[in-house]
């Protein structure tokens, strides 16, 4: 496990120094989110993450996001593969955590099962806690991923995008972001990653307290996240996208700043929730712990 951890690493690494222009909420929309919450760590979540990274990711929370991903087929791991998304009714439009995530097990339950182990320390391994939590918070922010049962998230919607043939789930994963990196950013995700670092400091900066909290003060709240998702994927990521059609122009330039505002919203509250978590207020610690069992999160897998 760990070796193979090791050397995906670092071909990821290797892969972000030399084919920007080819990643992706695949792994370019991962990283995206979780470098975006490091730069948004407070002093004790760093250390604490720190400790918990393996050695070979240098210290980089950013490196290992998608870990999970690269795992979830194997057999030992597949039953982690349900817990990326939590799809919903077809064309209810709308989320809720007691139909669509039977048993906690959907992203937003293992959401709450992993920040629950970072809080309580179990005995689970934390580092693999850490990543899931990491991974998951970016996923639960894409808006297919809360997307329709009847089509897999929009994974059965076969469609192009421009001359590409591809599926709509994967155009809202990748595709988007992609052709973003050529069109605006120099093929450079780390271009990429240090405009919405700006758009955050100027653009949204008013917004970023609201992303971060979360009613009755709880750790994480991914049911708001997910909810949120939802009702992007009806109004955007759905509309005019069916069967059949070819997306190009307009729908690029009308839905990326939806998928870059999600990636930023992700990485906010990653690190705010991190920061919750880490926090070196014990007295806050303490609280937060029967706020976080007050409202249902401790769902033990
Ligand atoms: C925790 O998980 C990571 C990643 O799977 C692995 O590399 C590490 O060896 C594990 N640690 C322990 C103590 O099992
Ligand atoms: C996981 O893989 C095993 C072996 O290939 C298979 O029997 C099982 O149905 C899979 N489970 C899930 C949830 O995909
Ligand atoms: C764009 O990327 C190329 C290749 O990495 C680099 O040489 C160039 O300086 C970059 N241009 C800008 C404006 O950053």
């Amino acid at each position: 496990m760990g070796l193979s951890l090791r050397t995906w690493v670092a071909s990821i690494l290797l892969l972000t120094h030399l084919v920007h222009g080819a990643l992706s909420w695949g792994v370019g929309g991962h990283y995206a989110v979780c470098k975006i919450a490091q730069s948004y760590f407070e002093k004790n979540t760093l250390v604490a993450v720190k400790k918990l990274l393996p050695a070979y990711a240098n210290g980089e929370l950013a490196a290992v996001c998608s870990w999970p991903d690269e795992i979830k087929r194997r057999p030992e791991w597949n039953w982690t593969y349900a817990l990326h998304y939590a799809d919903t009714p077809n064309y209810e439009c709308n989320y809720e955590y007691s139909r669509d995530c039977r048993n906690g097990k959907c992203v937003t339950g293992a959401i709450f099962n992993y920040v629950s182990h970072l809080v309580f320390q179990f005995h689970y391994n934390l580092t693999e806690a850490l990543l899931f939590v990491s991974h998951f918070m970016g996923d639960v922010h894409q808006p297919l991923h809360e997307g329709f049962k009847g089509d897999q998230g929009g994974n059965n919607v076969k469609l192009n995008w421009y001359n590409q043939e591809t599926n709509l789930h994967r155009v809202c994963d990748d595709k988007i972001i992609e052709s973003a990196l050529k069109k605006y950013y120099n093929s450079s995700l780390s271009v990429m990653i240090h405009s919405l670092l700006n758009k955050l400091e100027y653009g949204w900066s008013n917004d970023v307290p609201s992303w971060e909290s979360c009613p009755g003060h709880q750790t994480v709240c991914p049911n708001r996240y997910a909810s949120e998702s939802i009702d992007l994927a009806c109004k955007y990521a759905y509309k005019d996208a069916t069967t059949g059609t070819t997306l190009g122009d307009y729908y690029f330039l009308s839905r990326l700043y939806i998928v870059e505002k999600r990636i930023a919203q992700g990485g906010i509250r990653l690190a705010a929730t991190l920061n919750r978590i880490f926090s070196s207020n014990s007295e806050a610690r303490c609280s937060m712990k029967l706020r976080l069992s007050c409202n249902g999160g401790i769902k033990v897998m």
